[in-house]
């Protein structure tokens, strides 16, 4: 197998900028690998030669499988590994930011990282600081925080591809722990790339599945039913399923014990409950498992139905095949399509002509004025109408000003916030930072009584560079208080210029757009 092809260079960082293209080409390859490892064909995969490659691991939080797994797929490649296994022995305990120490990696020339960090959107953070004009080093995302655990998906759908004999049409059970389980906001988003795949998640209402993920499986016309009762629904729809993934009960995610002891005692998958299920049906664990409280009863580790061994071994031919295609060292052949990102619109305005008018509150006790600017229209949160004060620092600046929600003539019965500033005009900044907090809003310019200027406002494709701006996810990497110094961004959910809704960057966090402010 030859160098170069358009995997080269790729990151795996999130599931969703894989393609279906990639994904089929990625899963019979890794076939190939498997059987080759197998039978110890290393010509198959013992692919770097003299090359003088090395792979940083560097986990931060526990991992068996994801790291050792890894670290086997890179030495049978022929790389060689650096880094560590948890951060006591290295100056993060001195407090260095995880950037800092990535940079350090990147300058000792290693070519692919490989990283496991509890912060949500720390691949993404480490993915974008190792791509550069000179030099693009890959980035292994091996499970960040509770967001994402791309590699993993991987894995497990090329295991439900085993164990299924197809990877259409097939009823696939979520069960325990959808919100703080990395791995199932993944491997669906994966499987939604093929058609009739359907989704039964079952949980504690507290631990139901990332809006964020089922807004994407929608998105690709996947459907997820929820279920929330009891274990008794499993149960009752175990006879459906051609596939069950089980999760761990995180403990160490949930920040109440009542809400852990809550949701333990939901699910167990028992031996008299394999008896309910289709011939060709499989029961997955991306493990670990607890062994004080399991989600798989112990004893049907060897039940040919119990998948969870095989998927974990699944793990090494999977990464080196993530390995090998972005270093070049196979994937030459390639030629289906890969992902290209929307061209954002950074645009957040669009001119409105003026006949002069009068500007026409409604019944109100805010007086007009005569010259200055007119935010008008913003949706009654009277909130919104507070941090737009804020943030045009309108008191501070003793800037004469009125605001308040009024009864807009034209639509009777709703409700409208206004805000009127006396002498000042805004400047693009300003109108960027309303369109953000007030998308749909419309700023109007008046001189002399008449309005002069109007501007619908509208989210820009993506918000960033906003003074004070954050993520309201307290996990995710951009938040002041980890010190992590990652600016925070936002990307317009939706084309539409009537959207409100944001996604982070970096931990796919849907918000308000107003909230980030
Ligand atoms: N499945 C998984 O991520 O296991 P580890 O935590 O042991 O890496």
């Amino acid at each position: 197998m030859t160098a170069m092809g358009k995997f080269v260079g790729r990151s795996w960082v999130d599931v969703a900028s894989v393609t279906e293209s990639e994904l089929r080409y990625f899963l019979a390859l890794s076939t190939t690998v498997k059987a080759a490892i197998k039978e110890r064909r290393t010509a198959v995969y013992r692919l770097a030669g003299d090359r003088d490659l090395f792979a940083a691991l560097l986990f931060s939080e526990p991992s068996t499988r994801t790291r050792n797994s890894f670290e086997l797929a890179a030495q049978r490649l022929g790389l060689r590994t650096v880094g560590f296994a948890g951060t006591e022995a290295t100056s993060v305990k001195k407090g260095e930011s995880l950037l800092d120490t990535v940079d350090m990696f990147d300058s000792y020339g290693v070519d692919a990282v490989i990283l496991r960090h509890p912060l949500d959107g720390a691949a993404r953070a480490v993915a974008e600081n190792l791509s550069g004009e000179e030099r693009s080093v890959c980035c292994f995302n091996g499970g960040d925080g509770m967001n994402e655990h791309p590699t993993q998906g991987l894995l497990d759908v090329f295991t439900i591809g085993e164990c299924c004999g197809r990877l259409h049409d097939l009823e696939i059970g979520i069960a325990v722990d959808p919100k703080y389980g990395r791995t199932t906001h993944s491997f669906p988003v994966l499987l939604g790339l093929f058609p009739d795949n359907r989704f039964h998640v079952f949980s504690h209402p507290d631990l139901r599945m990332p809006k964020a993920v089922i807004r994407h499986l929608a998105d690709r016309g996947v459907e997820v039913r929820e279920y929330f009762d009891s274990g008794e629904q499993l149960r009752e729809k175990l006879p459906d399923l051609d596939f069950l993934y089980m999760t761990r009960l995180q403990r160490e995610r949930f920040e109440d014990d009542a809400e852990y002891y809550r949701a333990r005692d939901m699910y167990l998958f028992t031996p008299e409950m394999m008896e309910l299920t289709r011939p060709h049906f499989g029961v997955g664990h991306p493990l670990p498992d607890n062994k004080e409280f399991p989600t798989i009863s112990p004893a049907l580790k060897r039940h040919p139905k119990f998948w969870p061994k095989r998927q974990a071994g699944n793990g090494v031919p999977t990464r080196l095949v993530e390995i090998a295609l972005s270093l070049g060292l196979m994937g030459a052949d390639f030629d289906g399509e890969v992902y290209h990102p929307a061209p954002v619109d950074l645009s957040f305005s669009q001119e409105r002509p003026v006949d002069g008018e009068k500007p026409r509150p409604g019944p109100v006790d805010i007086r007009p004025i005569d010259n200055g600017t007119v935010i008008d229209h913003i949706e009654g949160n009277p909130y919104v109408i507070d941090k737009i004060s804020r943030l045009l620092g309108l008191a501070a600046r003793g800037t004469i000003f009125r605001m308040g929600v009024v009864a807009p003539l034209r639509r009777p019965g709703s409700r409208k916030g206004v805000v009127m500033i006396k002498d000042r005009l805004l400047d693009d900044e300003e109108m960027r930072l309303i369109a953000t907090l007030a998308p749909g809003s419309t700023v109007n310019d008046i001189r002399e009584g008449h309005v002069v200027r109007k501007r619908d406002l509208f989210l820009p494709g993506l918000v960033e560079g906003l003074p004070d701006m954050q993520c309201t996810n307290h996990r995710c990497i951009t938040r002041h208080e980890h010190h992590e110094h990652v600016p925070a961004r936002a990307l317009r959910l939706g084309a539409g210029t009537d959207s409100r809704i944001v996604k982070c960057f970096y931990c796919n966090n849907l918000m308000e757009s107003h909230e980030v402010l």
